[in-house]
């Protein structure tokens, strides 16, 4: 791995506040960029708002504000709900940065130097919640799956194209392999999109003022999805010290949005002679009840509920032990409940409990257990998190409470070296756990790091974990 790692997430549109659905990519984000810095990297952690288009311009205009005035109420909230998760972000970006707009001007006029921009006419139907058009066979009863509660809107107007199949055709075996993208299930779909293309993209619109001009024809604003993905490029131009961060070392995404990053964004790149992102991850989705969970389907759940329920690091262990690597992932607040109680109330907060109590006041030195096991590693850099938490669980948490009810310690004398042993033994193994843990649940590790690595063992009286009954 080289020395920087720059890492993203979607820049989530200000018409929705966040849900759990945003924060599983947010919090898997979080975790692959503290592992980073554990591995002491430096690292640059990237997250958002993407401001512009029909979406949010309606969306203002529903509420009577102007569409700055909105995002500006809306974009501080993504900041409070990532706070409040402790998301370890380095720079949240906005397109309505006027950094950011510069350098979407720039690079949509090196691409069309290039000679990858021509003019033509669209037609075609276009759902404004994904803020994407939509051919006929991606249509379910005439409406589009994702938003069934939405009538396509009919479009048939001039507009600048992206020559994407020409891109393709010149860098056939990049598309052909798409091997950055990951995972492999993902993948599959998008080689098979990319064999049955038949259009390319429309990259500007006549009639939605909210955007960026089309720097070389004032009557057109430049389409959403291009001036958001630029995002990513365009944060590695704020500061000096950040243009070696690109390319991106991951894009998280949704599955939804996986066409526009493995596909449309490293095609624009490629087209303006830029180099494409490393890795792309499409996570699935949760689901409650066997639906997406989305705010028009009215059945969300807010990332600061399971924060105020839980507790954050609680929340943000609930969230990585549920994570949609490769399935979609049902949850409901029951299941969120069940896992909380059985592997973190009774689990790892009861074992830091009675083993503290135990040994309070040995003598202990616990820094020679301060590394990242290479395999919970792996499967973290994979986005394998619940995998991951499976691991330090089955390897580590689980043996240590066989290992305490076969000694029982508790039997011996407190003065007997055998006990002493015993629950060094059993202290080095929690430790370590809890260190692997600590991308996942940064402040507990703190708060078992002073009970436990500070040279004396220490018991404290309150849960880490109190029990919840729902
Ligand atoms: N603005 C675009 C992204 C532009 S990136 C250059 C967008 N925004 S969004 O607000 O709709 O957020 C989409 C992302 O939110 C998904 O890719 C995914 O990361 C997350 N999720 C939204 N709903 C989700 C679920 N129900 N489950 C899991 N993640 C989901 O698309």
């Amino acid at each position: 791995m080289k020395s920087k790692y720059f890492v993203t997430t979607p820049i989530y549109y200000v018409n929705d506040t966040p849900h759990i659905g945003h924060a599983c990519t947010t919090v898997a984000a979080d975790v692959l960029a503290r592992s980073a810095r554990l591995l002491g990297k430096e690292v640059l952690f990237l997250t958002g708002t993407d401001e512009h288009g029909q979406k949010i311009a309606q969306e203002a205009a529903s509420r009577g504000l102007k569409p700055k005035e909105f995002c500006d109420q809306i974009a501080p909230q993504f900041e409070e709900n990532w706070k409040k998760l402790n998301i370890s972000y380095d720079y949240f970006i906005r397109t309505t940065d006027p950094n950011h707009e510069k350098v979407v001007q720039d690079l949509i006029l090196k691409i069309r130097d290039n000679g990858y921009i021509y003019e033509d006419t669209y037609k075609g139907w276009y759902c404004v919640g994904c803020e994407a058009f939509k051919t006929q066979d991606e249509l379910v009863d005439g409406k589009c799956p994702e938003h069934q509660n939405k009538t396509l809107e009919w479009y048939e107007e001039k507009n600048y194209f992206l020559a994407l199949r020409k891109i393709i055709s010149e860098n056939q075996e990049f598309f052909d392999k798409l091997s950055f993208s990951l995972p492999d299930t993902k993948r599959r779909e998008m080689l098979g999109k990319i064999r049955g293309l038949e259009s390319d993209v429309s990259i500007s619109r006549s009639k939605v003022d909210w955007g960026i001009p089309i720097p070389w024809d004032s009557s057109q604003t430049i389409y959403v999805w291009f001036d958001a993905l630029i995002n990513y490029y365009s944060a590695t131009r704020i500061k000096e010290s950040w243009a070696d961060f690109w390319p991106a070392d991951m894009h998280l995404v949704g599955k939804g949005i996986n066409w526009f990053h493995s596909v449309i964004w490293p095609a624009m790149l490629l087209a303006a002679k830029l180099p494409t992102p490393e890795a792309v991850f499409a996570h699935s989705h949760y689901n409650t009840n066997g639906q997406k969970m989305s705010k028009s389907l009215g059945n969300v759940i807010a990332p600061f509920e399971i924060v105020d329920k839980y507790g954050v690091d609680a929340a943000r262990f609930l969230i990585a032990k549920t994570f949609p690597e490769n399935d979609d992932s049902d949850i409901t607040k029951e299941r969120l409940s069940e896992i909380y109680n059985s592997d973190l109330a009774n689990n790892l907060g009861n074992l830091v409990a009675r083993l503290t109590k135990l040994a309070e006041g040995l003598e202990i030195d616990l820094s020679s257990f301060q590394k990242f096991d290479s395999e919970v590693q792996g499967l973290i850099f994979k986005l394998s998190l619940p995998q991951a938490i499976w691991k330090i669980y089955e390897t580590k948490i689980n043996p240590l409470n066989v290992f305490l009810n076969d000694q029982k310690p508790w039997t011996l004398d407190p003065a007997d070296p055998k006990r002493h042993k015993i629950l060094r033994h059993a202290l080095g193994e929690l430790f370590s756990a809890c260190w692997q843990l600590q991308p996942f649940m940064p402040s507990i590790y703190q708060e078992i790091y002073a009970r436990l690595a500070t040279g004396r063992v220490i018991f404290v009286a309150t849960p880490l974990f109190p029990r919840i009954n729902d």
